[in-house]
């Protein structure tokens, strides 16, 4: 058996309880101990507890100083479309001059312009850029991470990105509803395909299948469409919804029992209610927001109203080129209004919640899954607080002591 002492932690933080997802006050509740340890037992936590506890003679173990450091669950990220090939640095330069993200999109730049760098790449490159990717997620934190297909959108380059996913550690999404690829006439005829074609192989790679519902993707009766068909494939169901226009997002998440909708940067008062009344997950993305210069989501709206919320980095090379959750920790609070406890809460077990592993992820207890973040501060909250700082010390990942770059 494989033992590991994390020891004399400054601070070790967890959210609160046992249930998932946290909603309202219980999202800003952490259990903190002081002057801790953590014992991993092969790839799971065995115990924690104060340093003065520690039981003695615990025989053969490795030992991780952890003196001036504070521990906090390995960050999950669950969104990302993190399998891509090429950049977007010119669209960049030019949305800097004035150029909008719709525009681009519209004039075949965009979502496009990666689709044709991500076919052209081989799934071999696929997989290198996934592990590339993975090593900048594990440097700043993150432990479980989600990646969406959706920029292949033929039949070959969607399973070679879910099966470049799965190979690099990360749990596939299939985003087969990404946008309309320029083979295609129209959405439908789209739809056809991917459904006929890529859905009955496409179901034995991911988890879960997602759509963009946005004027200029997908309507909802094609979101609609989609999404029934990767329900009966045995899917899990995300949307991308509500990022630039309310095109009906939440009342379709709600109908079809979605796990998440995802960005809500149009969100109106009537949906944050919808969605605090039902199960769905709504996962706020303030990088993205941040870097396409859009309103923030609603979020104290959302957490006040009693919704479920996850925070994620949407990680990909147009709306949102960084890979840092503890960078939307510090927008969580300064731009989203939640407090550190609610932004670690809504990173780590409710965004477990979201890929359907919160009984294993995203917590600090016994029995769960041996994924530490290690940062070098005195007060976990400087997760959010020292905003851009690489707070990273050191990462266990399955009861181990990860390489960090
Ligand atoms: O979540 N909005 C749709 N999809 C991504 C962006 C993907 C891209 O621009 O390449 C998002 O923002
Ligand atoms: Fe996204």
């Amino acid at each position: 058996m494989n033992r590991l002492l994390v020891r004399d932690l400054a601070q070790l933080v967890s959210p609160a309880g046992a249930g998932a997802p946290l909603r309202g006050g219980a999202l800003a509740q952490v259990d903190l101990v002081e002057d801790a340890y953590v014992l991993c037992e092969d790839r799971r936590i065995a115990a924690t507890g104060r340093m003065r506890d520690l039981p003695a003679g615990l025989g053969e173990v490795d030992e991780l100083d952890a003196r001036g450091l504070v521990a906090i669950p390995g960050l999950v990220d669950c969104h990302t479309h993190a399998c891509f090939a090429g950049d977007r640095v010119d669209e960049f330069a030019l949305r800097a001059a004035g150029a909008t993200y719709e525009e681009l999109h519209a004039a075949g730049g965009g979502i496009i312009s990666t689709v044709r760098a991500t076919r052209a790449a081989g799934e071999e490159a696929l997989t290198a850029a996934v592990e590339r990717h993975r090593q900048w997620m594990l440097d700043a934190g993150t432990t479980t991470f989600e990646a969406k297909s959706g920029y292949g959108l033929d039949k070959e380059t969607e399973l070679a990105q879910l099966r470049a996913i799965r190979a690099a550690g990360g749990i596939p999404t299939w985003l087969g509803a990404h946008a309309v690829p320029p083979e295609y006439d129209d959405a439908d005829s789209y739809l056809d395909f991917a459904l006929a074609e890529v859905l009955p192989e496409a179901r034995r790679l991911a988890e879960a299948a997602d759509v963009f519902l946005e004027r200029g993707a997908f309507d909802a009766d094609q979101a609609r469409r989609y999404l029934t068909a990767a329900a009966e494939a045995g899917l899990a169901l995300r949307l991308h919804g509500d990022q630039f226009t309310n095109q009906g997002a939440i009342p379709l998440a709600v109908e079809v029992g979605a796990r998440s909708v995802d960005h809500l940067e149009a969100t109106s008062a009537e949906g944050i209610v919808q969605l605090a009344r039902s199960d769905v997950t709504g996962v706020l993305l303030p990088a993205s927001a941040l870097f396409l210069d859009r309103p923030m989501p609603p979020a104290r709206a959302l957490v006040d109203a009693g919704a479920a919320v996850a925070l994620a980095t949407d990680f990909n090379p147009g709306s949102a080129f960084t890979e840092s959750l503890p960078l939307v920790c510090s927008l969580a609070a300064t731009q989203l209004h939640l407090s550190p406890a609610e932004a670690l809460a809504a990173c780590t077990v409710n965004a477990a919640h979201v890929l359907g592993r919160d009984d294993r992820k995203g917590r600090i207890a016994a029995g769960y899954d041996a994924d530490l973040t290690l940062l070098d501060a005195p007060d976990w909250r400087y997760l959010a607080y020292h905003l851009g700082h690489d707070h990273v010390a050191a990462v266990v990942l399955a009861g181990g002591r990860a390489e960090l770059g």
